[in-house]
């Protein structure tokens, strides 16, 4: 297969209908503080555990095609001592690898960051190539106020983002380009519509600019939503179609997919906006979900580090990933929600 099949191929098993991509990348920083909010310690072994635990779900491929992982994860073997990357092949999953080094603040522009990691990314993903990894993920982070973002950090993030996507193309591994729109603050859903709007655009343009292939690439935006800390927090619809109209303006149809982050919604929040944008009707793209917290947050609180949970903690991951295929497919209602809680657990 030459370098343009095997990207597209990438692509055609990520983007399969009913389904997304588990985040389960979170850096050593971010494990921690979720382990912290359980009571977990965030040792090698328990991180290993734990991501041995989601990848091996009985049944996960039928609502997730591919898992992002941390560069640890990926050289760390599963409990059968076999290597993760090749453990979710077996299981059907596509193996993908973030390779962003994180944010830093942006010189001269108070408030604002940049995404660094830039430098020897081509020798790095060679490697994680070599370990299985087939896909990858850059997140660049915009905060939010009435004066931030400010045009250098939307132009400086784009192009950051437009030449690790170049650079990933280059290696045959295809690139998620995550620009995060952040949910803190007050502002309301009007301002995040206006910043989404204008970084999306930045963000064609700069791959643009860098001649990217977007068919083969994928998008992972955030929602269009207000603030935490606006009184106002739009309604479902109101969500859906503000997001929809934004997309519509600034993304491409040849983008074959939009993979949401959730950014801190409640599980149920980000399912429910997933499946009312799908309903909103057919649009150029596929729109699927990509989320950390609410497919992860409900396994964390039923696993607790405790091996003998580990059944339970893959049932509720196994019921979010259900729910948000539904999503996937504006085939969810609410209701489901209470019926997976009523079901009897499995394997008791
Ligand atoms: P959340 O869905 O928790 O926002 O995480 C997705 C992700 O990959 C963040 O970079």
């Amino acid at each position: 297969m030459d370098g343009r099949d095997q990207l597209k191929a990438t692509v055609d098993s990520l983007v399969q209908s009913g389904k997304g991509i588990l985040a389960a990348d979170e850096s050593g920083p971010t494990i921690a503080k979720r382990f912290k909010g359980i009571g977990v310690e965030s040792t090698e072994e328990n991180r290993r555990a734990y991501r041995n635990l989601l990848l091996a779900a009985p049944g996960l491929s039928a609502f997730i095609s591919g898992v992002i992982l941390y560069e640890e994860t990926l050289i760390q073997r599963a409990d059968d001592g076999t290597p993760f990357p090749e453990l979710a092949a077996r299981l059907g999953l596509v193996s993908g690898i973030k390779v962003d080094a994180g944010k830093i603040a942006l010189s001269h522009a108070p408030g604002d960051e940049i995404t660094q990691g830039l430098d020897g990314l081509a020798k790095r993903l060679g490697a994680y190539k070599e370990q299985g990894a087939r896909f990858a993920k850059w997140r660049a982070v915009y905060n939010i106020s009435d004066t931030l973002p400010s045009r250098l950090a939307i132009e400086a993030n784009a192009d950051a983002l437009a030449r690790y996507a170049a650079i990933c193309q280059d290696e045959g591994v295809v690139p998620i380009v995550e620009p995060e729109v952040l949910m803190d603050g007050g502002h309301t859903i009007e301002r995040c519509a206006e910043v989404t709007e204008a970084v999306l655009h930045e963000v064609f343009h700069a791959l643009h600019r860098h001649r990217v292939v977007l068919e083969h690439m994928l998008l992972k935006p955030s929602m269009v939503v207000a603030g935490k800390e606006q009184a106002r927090q739009a309604p479902v619809v109101e969500v859906a179609a503000q997001t929809v109209r934004i997309l519509r303006r600034t993304v491409p149809a040849a983008v074959p997919g939009v993979f949401f982050l959730s950014g801190g919604q409640t599980p149920a929040e980000a399912t429910a906006h997933l499946d009312a944008m799908n309903r909103l009707g057919p649009q150029p793209w596929a729109l699927s979900f990509s989320y950390g917290r609410a497919l992860q947050d409900p396994v964390l609180q039923a696993w607790k580090g405790q091996a003998a949970n580990a059944r339970s903690a893959q049932d509720a991951l196994l019921e979010r990933a259900r729910l948000n295929g539904a999503a996937r497919e504006g085939r969810y209602d609410a209701a489901m929600e209470d019926a997976g809680r009523q079901r009897p657990a499995k394997g008791t």
